[in-house]
């Protein structure tokens, strides 16, 4: 069910955290890859960790001219492009809406909303040769409320909008988009942060009582990935150890 052998998969902020969890996970699976980052470094780290074929670019996901760019590294290298998960993003310093000031909005949507409507604009010429997956990475906050994280849960929330038009849009060319929303997990995003004190209080009154292993969340995106998972499109689905279910 999990194999994804001459699949092209591309993968926004494949550098670090999720994105390089992905990347190996479906290497590991025979995928070919066409990974995107602003951090070029990491990106290379990264791929000199793959046992399957792969290329890297810069792109930075609020710049059109770099998402078609790694668009068209998927079609000139591979050949098409299959599923494409668009996972870049950050997170902005704790404040209320009172304390936010207007650049962190502006960065949040930036990368957040328009980066995943740039990305989705060129995959999905690509996607609707043959049918595809597109798997936008939002979060909890992009389905709830997010205390002191609000531009980034307005941001997280565009994400969901925008999923949901996409799947209803491109249904007919057998394309299912949907996004995931993960609750807090030990990536960098998270660890530089300084939040940590705050997950922690919020994880002892979460069903499962630990926050997830990065692997937990991105095993998750490849199930919903998989073939077999034929008929979901459109959701917004939450990898939260039941923190949404009450
Ligand atoms: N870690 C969590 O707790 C958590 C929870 C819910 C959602 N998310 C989301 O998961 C996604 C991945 O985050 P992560 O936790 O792996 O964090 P991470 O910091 O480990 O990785 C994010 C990657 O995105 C890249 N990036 C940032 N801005 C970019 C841009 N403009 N263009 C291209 N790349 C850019 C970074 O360089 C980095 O490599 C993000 O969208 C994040 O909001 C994370």
């Amino acid at each position: 069910m999990l194999d994804f052998t001459d699949q092209v998969v591309l993968i926004t902020g494949a550098a670090s955290g999720f994105g390089a969890m992905l990347a190996a996970q479906f290497s590991e699976r025979g995928a070919k890859l066409v990974l995107g980052d602003i951090d070029e470094e990491g990106l290379a780290e990264v791929a000199a960790q793959l046992p399957g074929d792969s290329v890297t670019l810069r792109c930075d996901v609020t710049q059109e001219a770099d998402c078609a760019a790694l668009a068209q590294a998927a079609d000139e290298l591979f050949g098409g492009l299959n599923i494409a998960i668009n996972n870049a993003g950050f997170g902005h310093p704790l404040g209320s809406i009172e304390q936010l000031d207007e650049a962190a909005y502006d960065t949040m949507f930036a990368v957040h909303g328009k980066g995943v409507a740039l990305g989705m604009k060129h995959q999905l010429p690509l996607l609707k040769r043959g049918g595809g997956v597109i798997i936008n990475v939002s979060s909890m906050a992009g389905i709830g409320g997010a205390p002191m994280l609000g531009a980034y849960s307005a941001a997280k929330h565009a994400i969901v909008g925008l999923t949901k038009t996409a799947a209803v849009e491109y249904a007919s060319d057998k394309i299912r988009v949907n996004a995931v929303c993960p609750f807090f997990t030990l990536t960098p995003l998270v660890t530089d942060s300084g939040i940590f004190d705050k997950v922690e209080a919020m994880v002892k009154r979460s069903p499962l009582r630990r926050l997830a292993e990065t692997e937990e969340v991105t095993s998750a995106i490849l199930l919903l990935c998989s073939p077999a998972n034929s008929y979901m499109t459109g959701q917004a689905i939450a990898i939260d150890g039941g923190i949404s279910a009450f």
